[in-house]
């Protein structure tokens, strides 16, 4: 898949750029602060509806728009898919509210008005940060949000029971306060409703994530091996905030490649949402006491071990950027096999962050893209194979020179 034309209006420092896109590599260069990451982060928010990294939607439309009387900012990509041709059209509109103001999605695909959710799955890219380290070196919710959006661009059902776990939970836990701020008191099968719900969406949210990870695993097995010249073995160990396989506590862990500890795979939907329900019933005091619920899919952990050890906690830093690396590749393995089609790739200064080694690795894998879009500061530092045939634009100041060849 690839994309043809993009046009932005007051996104990041984008003013107005339409822009039509070969396919190919394209390596976009220029200094610090000119717009080349914010480029990516626009084919990334068409695919995902997803900022990068932790920023908020707001901070996305253009400063200057800031005074206009509905400010927003508008993207319209235009792909070319196994599917067919898609246009996708997303608009953010920041509304005037009595207590401030509240931004607004609006999104079309091919000129018809969809939700939110809707979105992924039309345009697939996979790409490579500089910040992705901290997928092996930050908190627990980075990597709850890498399963989503990994997972959401390729599993629909996973995505809308994802979606509806977040919404019930919230739910759950406003009543869980209420019962918290009475001293416990209250009728508690009001709770039931909720914990039907709770359970069943996030049996699917369970089961996705367990297949994802056990088949993200045999992928970057091999990929960390090549890496690492044979020394190392990466594992994924998938820690569920509700371990259905095992006792009804929700604590225990198990290792995904290890077939025997977990029975997670046999057990179909119904079975575990069953078991879902009652460990929820089994915690519910001490979740009324904490005000919230302490056991589910909100509360997974994914571990990258290498040779039996954590990453997280014991890698080096090269050990660490190889290990992300491989998992950023096994990624975009697994998604070629889920959609039949190569993502679009967006690469973020690879060249500053990888070694000679692991830099001609990646650009080797994915040498036979229908379209990478990368980035860098120094071109230089980019391998004559992958430069030879490479549309080379510069950057400046929210403007893409299209007209320069080097
Ligand atoms: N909402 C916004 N409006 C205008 N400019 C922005 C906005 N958000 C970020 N910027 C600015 O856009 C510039 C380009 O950022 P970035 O794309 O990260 O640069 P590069 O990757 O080329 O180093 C930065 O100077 C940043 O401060
Ligand atoms: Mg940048």
């Amino acid at each position: 898949m690839r994309l043809s034309h993009l046009s932005l209006t007051y996104f990041r420092n984008y003013a107005r750029l339409e822009l039509n896109l070969p396919p190919g590599v394209i390596v976009l260069y220029g200094n610090n602060a000119q717009g080349k990451t914010s480029l990516l982060e626009a084919v990334y928010y068409l695919a995902t509806s997803r900022a990068l990294h932790a920023t908020s939607d707001r901070q996305l439309i253009n400063w200057l728009a800031k005074d206009d009387p509905i400010p927003h900012a508008r993207l319209v990509g235009e792909a070319e898919t196994q599917q067919g041709k898609k246009r996708i059209e997303l608009t953010l509109l920041t509304e005037k509210t009595a207590r401030g103001s509240r931004l607004k999605k609006e999104i079309r695909i091919n000129g018809i008005s969809r939700r939110v959710m809707d979105l992924l799955g039309h345009m697939t890219v996979v790409l490579f940060l500089p910040q992705d380290l901290a997928l092996v070196e930050g908190s627990p919710s980075l990597r709850r949000r890498y399963l989503n959006i990994t997972l959401c661009q390729t599993d629909p059902d996973y995505c809308r029971a994802v979606n509806q776990y977040e919404k019930v939970l919230s739910q759950r836990n406003a009543l869980l306060r209420q019962f918290q701020e009475q001293g416990g008191r209250g009728d508690r099968s009001l709770l039931t409703f909720w914990d039907e719900q709770l359970a069943q969406h996030g049996a699917t949210v369970v089961a996705g994530r367990y297949r994802f990870i056990r088949e993200l695993e045999r992928e970057a097995r091999e990929i960390q091996r090549d890496l690492s010249g044979e020394h190392e073995t990466l594992r994924l160990r998938y820690q569920p905030g509700f371990d259905a396989a095992a006792a009804t506590d929700g604590q225990m862990s198990f290792d995904v490649a290890d077939m025997g500890v977990s029975t997670l795979p046999q057990l179909p939907p119904k079975e575990i949402t069953k078991r879902f329900v009652a460990a929820l019933h089994a915690c519910v005091s001490r979740d009324i006491a904490r005000g919230m619920t302490t056991i589910g899919p909100q509360r997974d952990e994914l571990r990258l071990l290498v040779n039996g050890h954590d990453l997280g906690l014991y890698g080096s830093r090269g050990q660490n950027r190889t290990g992300v690396l491989a998992l950023k590749l096994a990624e975009l393995a697994w998604m070629r096999e889920k959609t039949g089609e190569w993502p679009i790739l967006l690469l973020d200064e690879v060249a500053a962050e990888l070694d000679h080694y692991r830099r001609s690795y990646l650009l080797e894998r994915i040498g036979q893209a229908e379209q990478v879009i990368l980035t860098t500061t120094e071109p230089d530092l980019l391998p004559a194979e992958t430069l030879v045939d490479a549309t080379r634009w510069r950057v400046t100041d929210g403007t893409i020179d299209t007209a320069l060849a080097s």
